[in-house]
């Protein structure tokens, strides 16, 4: 038998012998043989939204690394949160002659209209980390979103069964922020409903910045004359600008914080006090499983997870990793151990 053809039954048996998880493909699967019909090597692109928070730094070296780690070659443009620019740029790559589009939708519905560019051309489309609403995309990986905000109820109702709530959401344009708040609210609705809980303030955040954080955690406190409990904000951006308006009150450290990302700073925070919990989502496996999938899918490939998620238009094949809780008590073992943070970046000195 030719060999890649051997190779990619392998693939195939591998990824059809997982279930919902895949395991990433072995790099030898990919190798010179992996050409297109003009013997140039597969070109993925990706196209993200913003690399404003600390994670989409990584998850763009990793994904730039475990692409060429294969021996194909990745396009990447950042569209800084905006919808035009992001359709402009997929556009862009889709003329350059991409064989499959990555991407980090800023907008869950404006970008259909890549999927259907993308389409147009016969390229494939993966969502990466955030689910594109209303189109027909091939592939969704991510980590599970809503099992994210569970694990941040969970850990903040552990230490505050009883008392007042203040929801700071994420993004209402991302996706993902609708299932974080799905997941907290599974898990604080019965402590609601007892009456041990009361949620005093819930708002979005535009795009996920720090600023509006802030002016909404200020508000809250404003309105509720500092009488809160409990915080739980969407991602640790904006945990650090609720901590910043805790501060401003004298409040940092009494009243407990969560977030999400495993963000240094964060991780620093939660170190000295000011946060209680962040959910660590390894950004390496996310980026990985991506790359592998991406190239499977550019040659044509089949690959049919057993979970799907509806986004208003099709049942969309999803592969949702999963997400770590983290406080102080594990950050060694989880944040360290994985190499996310360095010990020193985490407890020296700046
Ligand atoms: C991601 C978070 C990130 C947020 C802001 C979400 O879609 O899942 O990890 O903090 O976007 O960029």
């Amino acid at each position: 038998m030719h060999v890649r053809i051997m190779l990619l039954l392998m693939l195939a048996m591998s990824l059809a012998a997982c279930r919902d998880t895949v395991e990433v493909p072995e790099k030898a699967v990919f190798k010179e043989d992996d050409l297109t019909e003009d013997n140039e090597p597969l070109k993925i692109g990706f196209a993200m939204d913003t690399l404003k928070e600390e994670r989409w730094l990584k998850d763009r070296k990793l994904f730039q690394e475990a692409i060429e780690s294969h021996g194909l070659e990745v396009e990447i443009r950042a569209a800084n949160g905006d919808d035009a620019l992001q359709i402009a740029q997929a556009e862009e790559m889709i003329h350059q002659g991409i064989d499959l589009l990555v991407i980090v939708p800023h907008n869950a519905e404006a970008t259909a209209a890549i999927v259907h560019k993308a389409h147009g051309a016969g390229i494939k489309v993966i969502a990466y980390d955030r689910l594109v609403k209303n189109a027909d995309i091939d592939l969704y990986v991510s980590f599970d979103n809503e099992r994210v905000g569970e694990l941040q109820a969970e850990e903040m109702l552990k230490r505050v069964p009883k008392g007042n709530y203040v929801y700071i959401g994420g993004a209402p344009t991302d996706n993902n922020a609708h299932l974080l708040k799905k997941g907290v609210f599974n898990v604080l609705q019965p402590a609601i409903d007892r009456g041990d809980i009361r949620i005093i303030y819930d708002q979005w955040t535009a795009d996920w910045a720090p600023e509006a954080a802030y002016a909404h955690m200020s508000e809250a406190l404003n309105i509720n004359d500092n009488q809160i409990d409990a915080v739980i904000a969407a991602n640790d951006a904006t945990a650090g600008g609720v901590v910043k308006a805790l501060t401003d009150q004298g409040l940092a450290g009494t009243i407990p914080v969560a977030g999400q990302d495993a963000e240094l700073a964060a991780v620093r925070r939660i170190v000295e006090g000011t946060q209680t919990m962040t959910v660590y989502k390894p950004i390496q496996n996310l980026s990985e499983r991506v790359a592998a999938l991406a190239i499977h899918l550019a040659q044509n490939n089949e690959f049919k997870p057993t979970v799907s998620i509806n986004n208003g238009k099709s049942e969309v094949p999803s592969v949702l990793l999963e997400p770590i809780a983290v406080t102080a008590d594990n950050l060694k073992e989880v944040i360290i151990a994985d190499e996310f943070h360095s010990e020193e970046e985490v407890y020296g000195k700046e």
